[in-house]
Parts: C-alpha cells; structure tokens; sequence
C-alpha cells in the first residue's frame, strides 16, 4: 500500500470545500441505482397506509399510473410489484399465485401498456402473498416441501413472464429452482426474460414490516429458518451463489441489505457479477421511525443508500427510491 505521512499528507487539505470533496468522492448515488417496490391491493381508487411502513402505501391498479410515472420520469429502472391478497383468495397452496387475474398480473399488463419498455418490472416468485399459513412453499405435516414446490414456482413464474414481466425474482430460497425455472422459461420461447436469483436471503426479523404489508404477518406459523439462510453465515453464501450462476441466475440478489454489507461484498469480489442489495422493511421503517422522531437526520438515507454501493452492489431495491432527491 502506498501512504504517505503526517505532516507531508494532510488528508484534511482534499475535505476543505465541497467541491474538493466532490473531486476525490468514490462513490454516488443515482436514480438508475434504485428499484422501487410497489404494494398492490384489489378496488379501486385506493391508497392505503401501512401502519409500520410510514410513507409506504398499498395501490389499487387504477392509482399505479402516477407512482409508476413518478419512477420513469425520475429515471428509475424497475419496479418490483407485491400483492396485498384478499385472505378469501388464501389457501394451503396458494393457488391464487397461478390466477392470470391475480393482482400481480393485472400490474404487469397495466404498466406494460401504460409505459412499454420504459421501464422494467420484476416479480417475486414465491407463494407467501398468496398461501393461508404465510409460507413461501407447500406446506405439509409441518415441513415445507422442496421439489413439490418448484412445480407451482416453475408455473408462477412462466406466467409472470408471459404477463410481461421482464425480470423474475425467486424469493422462496427452495433448492433447485433457479435451474427448473430457467429450462421451463427457455422451453416456453421466454429465453430473453431475466432471472434475479435472491440467492443470499436471511431468516430475518427485518422483514416484519413486509409481512404487515402483503398481509401474511399474522396467517404466518412459526418461521422460515428451514429455508431461509442462518444469519449466523458468511461462506453459505457463495455456495448459494454459485449454484444459482450454474443454474442460470444473471443477477443475485442479498437480502436483507445493511445487516449484510460484508455478503454483498464477499459476493460481489469472489464472483464479479451483478449483485443487487435489498434495504428490507425493517431497515427501511428504523431509519423512518427514527427521522419521524428527530432521532436522526434525513440525511441518514443517503448515507445508508451510499453504503450499499461502497459494499460494491450494483443496485438496491429500497422503499426510500421514490422519496429521495438526489
Ligand atoms: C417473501 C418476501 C419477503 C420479502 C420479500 N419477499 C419476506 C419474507 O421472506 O418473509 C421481504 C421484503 C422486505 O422486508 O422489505 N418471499
């Protein structure tokens, strides 16, 4: 490493003036670096508050055309659509994943009208949103199944795909589904969709807020810890990464994001490909609740926005997306 010493080097003199600052700044933050989500529930005209997401709203597809636009005209490249589903629509295998008329697809074909390949859409690939117990798979005599799951998975994501989605995102962290869900898109003439594997997610506290979002916080039985990584590992991850890049995946995604700094980094350094950050819910509604409070500044998201990028993350899906001004 080459360095220099006090009194010749006064790393003080480059901090002087902002625009000096600015000169000798390594990292930035632009809106191509965001991913908005965006909460949707059934009626029309609605725009509803999520009690522990504040600033978070759960849209009707009617109300999608100005947050959408807000996004395009900003210069964010995608958006990523989650269901708030009717509990009536509910049940142990979430068939209402596979509806052509679910609200997820109603999103992707209204946006896709509205703005074209203005900007993209990606859509989580698990049953969670949609299931009676919460689970990201089938759930039977207690376990969670792995390969029974992949077959509704394989056909949630073909029909995203043939909706319009452009980017489909696997969130259910059962083996094997990256590889299954590439060879069904190829074989359904679907080879120009991408897939997001969320190769690196965590069983995680910070994902409360969500569940309160999509309405799968209270049906939720126990937890996801048979499926979802041990927080408590680093090296996992690369083995997760490297299958989901043998199966397909040409993006990964670490979840959650400021916890996991040194995953995204350890991803990102050992396989040079394109990792994705997601700033999860409870991230999202600490830094809120603490800037609501006077607790911090808001300067405090940028700040944790920039730190993802210091990680070495090519982007962050992050509730903040469409509230920051750069
Ligand atoms: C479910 C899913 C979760 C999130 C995105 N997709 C929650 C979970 O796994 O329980 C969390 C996102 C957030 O907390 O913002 N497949």
């Amino acid at each position: 490493m080459i360095t220099g010493k006090y009194p010749n080097l006064r790393l003080r003199r480059s901090r002087k003036y902002a625009w000096s600052r600015r000169l000798v700044q390594e990292n930035s933050l632009s809106y191509s670096d965001f991913i908005l989500p965006i909460f949707l529930i059934e009626g029309k005209n609605k725009k509803e508050s999520i009690k522990t997401m504040p600033n978070v709203f759960r849209y009707s597809i009617d109300r999608l055309y100005s947050v959408v636009n807000k996004a395009v005209k900003k210069g964010i490249p995608m958006v990523a659509l989650f269901p708030y589903t009717n509990p009536k629509y509910k049940n142990q295998n979430g068939s209402e994943a596979l509806n052509p008329n679910n609200l997820v697809c109603k999103g992707i074909k209204f946006i896709k009208k509205k703005f074209g390949n203005k900007i993209g859409i990606m859509c989580d690939v698990a049953l969670d949103p949609y299931t009676s117990h919460g689970h990201d798979g089938l759930l039977k005599n207690k376990k969670i199944l792995n390969d029974e799951t992949l077959e509704i998975l394989t056909k949630q994501a073909i029909l995203q795909a043939k909706m319009g989605c452009d980017v489909i995102a696997p969130s259910d962290m059962m083996d094997g589904r990256i590889g299954k869900i590439r060879k069904a898109l190829d074989k359904n003439n679907l080879n120009d969709v991408q897939i997001l594997s969320y190769a690196v997610k965590f069983s995680s506290s910070f994902y409360g807020p969500f569940r309160d979002a999509v309405g799968s916080k209270k049906l939720l039985k126990g937890d996801k810890e048979t499926y979802q990584m041990d927080f408590r590992n680093s090296d996992e991850s690369l083995r997760e990464v490297s299958l989901d890049i043998k199966e397909g995946a040409d993006m990964i995604m670490v979840k959650p994001g400021m916890p996991y700094l040194d995953i995204i980094k350890k991803v990102k350094d050992t396989f040079k490909i394109p990792v994705f950050a997601y700033q999860v819910s409870g991230e999202y509604s600490l830094i809120m609740n603490g800037i609501n409070k006077k607790l911090i500044d808001k300067k405090s998201i940028k700040e944790s926005l920039i730190s993802f990028k210091r990680a070495g993350a090519s982007c962050i899906v992050t509730y903040f997306a469409d509230q920051i001004d750069l």
